[in-house]
């Protein structure tokens, strides 16, 4: 059984196919059209998405070794996303499906970047837990089997990835701001500035990262630009250090809440943070949980992950019927 995975929900063209439960390809082109205008621009990303989608396609089948006749069904991401993107892998989807008499299944970009922790982790215990940090969500999930979640918090303003990208702007780097900061605060002081770690009264596995942004920007105004500028790097570590520390804190939280749970996930763009990935290693030994974080290429948007949501289900029978919309805010 060869599934085909397409993911356009933002600004990556991903195609991927798993074949018998196995990935055996996957492309993503990230759309760089954006980095000149400091986010992603709507219009532009739908644009990219129709220029490169063809060869996105067909460059996973040529990975795969694989041929059009070959693929018995589509998996693709409805949403939550924009519009006119995700417009774009699901009319591809359709149009493929149609030609090749195969189904297509309209798929949950969020339950995509819950399975990308099971791309190449075959020994799944339940329950578990997601920390899922994206630009676009940053939700705790507990999941007590493949197909039932449930929702224990989540941020009640921006998100994590949002934090990231829009400290990077006030900090004078480029888009999307997560990589830049991670890049830029390799050797900084996290104890440089004391920043805010937010909490939500009497919630807490709720997260509110826009009063640190705004604390970033209260702080770039005040100080020197040139005293700013030579410290970038202790800067940017300390606002790292403070996005991390309210996930890790209700990780803490998590840990002596839920002490049947013995594997945390962390998925989404964030997950692929340097730093991140060494507090994890320190909150392993100090809470004897393990933290298994997906391959960097797996943690930002992919179709691997759309494919890997979804294979179960078209091999059961379940397809979509071809007047599927796309849903920009799509719930899990
Ligand atoms: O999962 P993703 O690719 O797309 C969404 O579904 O939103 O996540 C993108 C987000 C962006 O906000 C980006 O800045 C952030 O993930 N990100 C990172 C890193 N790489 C990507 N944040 C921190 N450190 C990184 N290394
Ligand atoms: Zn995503």
């Amino acid at each position: 059984m060869n599934i085909l995975g397409i993911e356009t929900s933002c600004d990556e063209t991903a195609a991927s196919i798993i074949s018998d439960g196995q990935l055996i390809s996957n492309i993503v082109y990230t759309q760089q059209i954006h980095k000149k205008y400091g986010g992603v621009v709507p219009e532009l990303a739908s644009q990219e998405h129709l220029n490169e989608i063809l060869d996105v396609v067909d460059a996973t089948l040529n990975q795969a070794s694989l041929k059009l006749s070959d693929i018995n069904g589509i998996a693709v991401t409805y949403g939550p996303g924009l519009m006119g993107s995700l417009l774009v892998g699901l009319n591809f989807a359709k149009a493929m499906s149609l030609s090749l008499k195969i189904p297509f299944l309209g798929t949950n970009h969020l339950e995509g970047h819950l399975f990308s922790n099971y791309i190449e982790n075959q020994n799944i215990t339940f329950p578990n837990i997601c920390l899922l940090v994206s630009g676009g969500h940053t939700q705790i999930w507990l999941i007590k089997d493949y197909s039932t979640f449930e929702l224990i918090g989540e941020t009640t303003d921006d998100a994590a990835g949002e934090a990231f990208d829009k400290g990077a702007k006030i900090l004078g780097l480029e888009y999307p701001g997560g990589p830049e900061i991670d890049k830029i605060s390799k050797n900084g002081n996290v104890t440089f500035v004391n920043f805010p770690r937010p909490r939500v009264k009497n919630s807490p596995y709720s997260f509110s990262f826009s009063g640190l942004k705004t604390a970033l920007l209260y702080y770039s105004q005040k100080t020197n630009q040139d005293e700013f500028q030579n410290n970038i790097s202790d800067i940017a570590a300390s606002y790292q250090e403070a996005i991390l520390d309210c996930l890790f804190n209700a990780l803490e939280k998590l840990a002596i809440d839920y002490p049947d749970v013995k594997d945390i996930y962390i998925s989404g763009g964030v997950a692929a943070n340097n730093r991140l990935r060494v507090k994890s290693k320190q909150f392993e030994l100090d809470y004897r949980k393990n933290i298994i974080l997906p391959k960097l290429e797996y943690c930002t948007d992919n179709a691997a992950m759309i494919a890997m949501a979804a294979y179960q289900k078209i091999i059961n029978g379940q397809k979509s019927s071809y007047d599927l919309a796309p849903i920009p805010n799509l719930k899990l």
